[in-house]
C-alpha cells in the first residue's frame, strides 16, 4: 500500500525548502523555544532546529517507556517521530517544572501519541499548569486513534507576576508546573513537551491526518445489532488501531509471564527427579 505518508513526507520537505526563509527556520522558531524535553527519551533535535533535552526525570519519577519504538507515528515528520514514540509514566501524577524568567506571551506545546491502548476509555487523564486544569479528560486514542500523534498547544500569558491560561489567572512566581494527573484509568503520560515564546500560530502544525479522508471510503459495515448510536458517535472519530481490546492492555510485564511458567515446570520436574 502507498501510505500517504510516503507521499506527504518528501512534499513536506520540498514546501520546507521552498518556503523555508520565510516559515520556521527564517524567523528562528528553534531561538523562541526556551525550554524542550523528550519525556522518557534522549536528547532529539527537530526539523525544526527544536533541540529536546534527555528527559530529566529520569531515574526521578515514574518510568521511561520506548514501547513505541516499533511503531511508525502517524501525522508526525518522520525524522521526528522518535519524539513520539518515547514516553514517561507514571502511577500517579507528575510533572515537569519549567523555569521562566522574563514576563510574555508564551505556547505550552504537549506532544502525545497513544502507543499502546487499542481503545478509548483506557488511559485518561488531566494535564494542569501551575494548578490550572488546562486539559480535561485527555483520551488520546479517543482523538486520533492508535501511533498518531497529537499535540496541545496551549497559550499562556505572563504579565505584572500573574500568569493567565484559559481565562484564569494566578499569581507567577518564576516556575511553570506542568502536572499530568491520574485519574480513575491508566496511568498520565506525556510524550515530548516544549515551551516557547510567542502565540499559538507560531507552533507548526503536526501534518494532515492520514485516517480522515480513509475513514469515509472504508466506512465498514458493523454487524453488532442496536449498534447505531455508536456508529454516530463514532463517524466523528477516527480509530486506526483494531477494535479488539489489546491483549497486554492490563499488563505490561507479559515478558515475565513464559519466564514463570518456566519455573513452574522446571521446579516440580526437578523435585520429581530428585526423589526417584
Ligand atoms: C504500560 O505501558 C504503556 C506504554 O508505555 C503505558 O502507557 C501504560 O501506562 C503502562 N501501564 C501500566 C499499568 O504500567
Amino acid at each position: 500500500m502507498l501510505s500517504i505518508r510516503t507521499v506527504l513526507g518528501p512534499l513536506a520537505t520540498i514546501l520546507l525548502t521552498v518556503l523555508g526563509p520565510f516559515g520556521a527556520h527564517g524567523s528562528g522558531l528553534a531561538d523562541k523555544v526556551i525550554w524542550a524535553v523528550n519525556a522518557g527519551g534522549e536528547s532529539h533535535v527537530d526539523v525544526h532546529g527544536i533541540h529536546y533535552r534527555k528527559d530529566p526525570l529520569e531515574g526521578r519519577v515514574g518510568r521511561a517507556s520506548d514501547y513505541g519504538m516499533k511503531l511508525p507515528i502517524l501525522r508526525s515528520n518522520p525524522e521526528d517521530q522518535v519524539l513520539y514514540q518515547t514516553e514517561r509514566y507514571n502511577e500517579d501524577s507528575f510533572g515537569y517544572d519549567i523555569p521562566i524568567k522574563e514576563e510574555g506571551e508564551y505556547v505550552l506545546v504537549l506532544k502525545f501519541a497513544e502507543v499502546y491502548f487499542a481503545q478509548s476509555q483506557q488511559k485518561v487523564f488531566d494535564v494542569r499548569v501551575n494548578g490550572h486544569t488546562v486539559v480535561k479528560d485527555l483520551d488520546i486514542f479517543d482523538r486520533v486513534g492508535h501511533s498518531t500523534a497529537h499535540d496541545e498547544i496551549i497559550p499562556i500569558s505572563i504579565k505584572k507576576g500573574k500568569l493567565s491560561v484559559q481565562g484564569e489567572v494566578s499569581t507567577f512566581t518564576g516556575k511553570l508546573s506542568v502536572e499530568f494527573v491520574k485519574g480513575y484509568y491508566d496511568n498520565p503520560k506525556v510524550c515530548a513537551l516544549f515551551i516557547m515564546k510567542g502565540t499559538a500560530d507560531d507552533v507548526p502544525m503536526l501534518q494532515p491526518h492520514p485516517g480522515l479522508e480513509k475513514k469515509e471510503e472504508e466506512e465498514e459495515e458493523e454487524e453488532e445489532e442496536g449498534s447505531t448510536s455508536k456508529k454516530q458517535i463514532n463517524k466523528n472519530r477516527v480509530q486506526s488501531g483494531p477494535r479488539t481490546p489489546n491483549p497486554y492492555a492490563s499488563d505490561n510485564s507479559s515478558l515475565m509471564f513464559p519466564i514463570l511458567v518456566a519455573f513452574g515446570v522446571f521446579i516440580p520436574t526437578l523435585f520429581c527427579l530428585c526423589r526417584l
